[in-house]
């Protein structure tokens, strides 16, 4: 009965990390190739309380948290998240998550054919949600400051016309890079030459362990819609989420919204407004979350230093970089690494292109500094394990680079 299906749908590849996870999720594995935040930082008592307030039938909200609500979002929440996305809070949406964000800008904007430009190496679901739009695809490269915006201008002058860019300035998924303060200046008033939309992905902000704070893009330009989650900050089973867009675009993504699914959780979103509108727990939550990660980050960091050629990051969860020495390609490491107890994400995955095929991307956030130690020597060992297999006698070439 496949036939009956859409094209979009019959089109639309399953993540390749959600098909991963599914394979490492096996006892002793370690997995340095899921995504999830730590969830020993999850404010679960906070959560209660904030649980027990908003369903408390004589409370400040009585059962609103149990009825039907505005497709725009709680008002409180918005007036929070506006504050936090320095925007007006009529220009803010609260989402099902920022990967509904994400899907509800790319439908607003994308028509088939329509030129998006994305990092390489880029958020596997970002790049999920704008291919169901099936947009031509320009990838522009990264360095470890993230998205070149000078090879960016390079292209836009010799003709290339984008309806959006999409970019995750802070602490990227995968790369861990941050966009410095120059670049978004610069990305900006590419944005306003050339008239396309910035869609600045900002879920990892939040998790800044060192440094300073960079000012956001949409500080340089309205034509940037901001996303902002909850999911890392406080726990990504709440689903809740904000944007903020320009007038022209709120409209119409408001109307997308209702067609999804109305509104966000009445519940999850007054859970997440009771939350964090609670300045001094959030401020303390923040700095113990941020002490797990740096930790991890560095445990991590250290126990890779001969394997994997990363820039440690000041913020977020992953590491990403070349496995040193010889080229390998790490989408056949991967399955000799899971033999020997420990898993992560092959860079290719990241890529729309033919790229990323050295790299790898490492997750430090759901294991202890013990135990991110002993992955790295399982993949330490994983690595040379596959040199020697594939390493064809008397050649310098392996056998993955001459079966493709
Ligand atoms: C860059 C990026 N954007 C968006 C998301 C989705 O987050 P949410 O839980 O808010 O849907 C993720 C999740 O890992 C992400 O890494």
């Amino acid at each position: 009965m496949e036939h009956l299906l859409s094209r979009r749908a019959a089109g639309a590849s399953s993540s390749v990390i959600r098909d991963l996870l599914r394979l490492v999720d096996r006892p002793g594995v370690l997995s340095l190739a899921g995504g999830l935040p730590a969830p020993e930082g999850f404010p679960v008592d906070r959560i209660r309380l904030a649980a027990e307030r908003a369903l408390a039938g004589g409370g400040r909200y009585g059962v609103t948290a149990l009825q039907y609500g505005p497709t725009e979002g709680d008002d409180e929440l918005r007036d929070l998240a506006a504050a936090r996305l320095g925007a007006p809070a009529h220009d803010v949406l609260i989402t099902t998550g920022s990967q509904q964000g994400l899907d509800l800008v790319a439908r607003a904007l994308v028509d088939p054919g329509d030129v998006v430009v994305v990092e390489a190496p880029s958020y596997l679901g970002a790049l999920q949600a704008l291919r169901a739009c099936e947009p031509v695809f320009a990838e522009v490269g990264t360095d470890e400051c993230g998205l070149r915006t000078d090879v960016l201008e390079d292209l836009l002058v010799a003709g290339l016309r984008p309806k959006l860019l999409y970019t995750v300035p802070n602490f990227q998924n995968p790369s861990g890079a941050t966009l410095p303060l120059e670049r978004r200046r610069h990305l900006a008033a590419l944005a306003d030459r050339f008239g396309f939309l910035i869609v600045e992905d900002d879920p990892y902000g939040v998790l800044r362990f060192r440094g300073e704070h960079v000012a956001s893009i949409r500080t340089f330009s309205d034509r940037v819609v901001t996303l902002g989650t909850a999911s890392k900050l406080l726990a990504p089973g709440l689903r809740v989420a904000w944007l903020a867009a320009p007038e022209w675009l709120f409209g119409s993504l408001v109307r997308l919204k209702q067609a999804a699914d109305l509104h966000t959780s009445s519940l999850a979103q007054r859970i997440a407004a009771d939350v964090l509108a609670d300045h001094d727990f959030l401020a303390a939550h923040v700095r113990r979350v941020g002490a797990i990660y740096r930790e991890r980050c560095d445990a991590l960091a250290a126990a890779v230093v001969d394997t994997v050629d990363v820039v440690v990051p000041d913020g977020g969860m992953f590491l990403w970089g070349r496995v040193c020495g010889d080229a390998i390609d790490t989408t056949e490491l991967l399955p000799r690494a899971v033999e020997l107890g420990v898993a992560f994400v092959p860079g290719a995955a990241f890529h729309v292109g033919d790229g990323g095929h050295e790299s790898v991307r490492l997750s430090f956030s759901t294991l202890t500094p013990a135990e991110l130690a002993e992955a790295a020597s399982r993949l330490a060992a994983a690595i040379d394990l596959t040199r020697r297999e594939t390493v064809v006698p008397g050649s310098l070439l392996s056998a993955g680079h001459l079966g493709s």
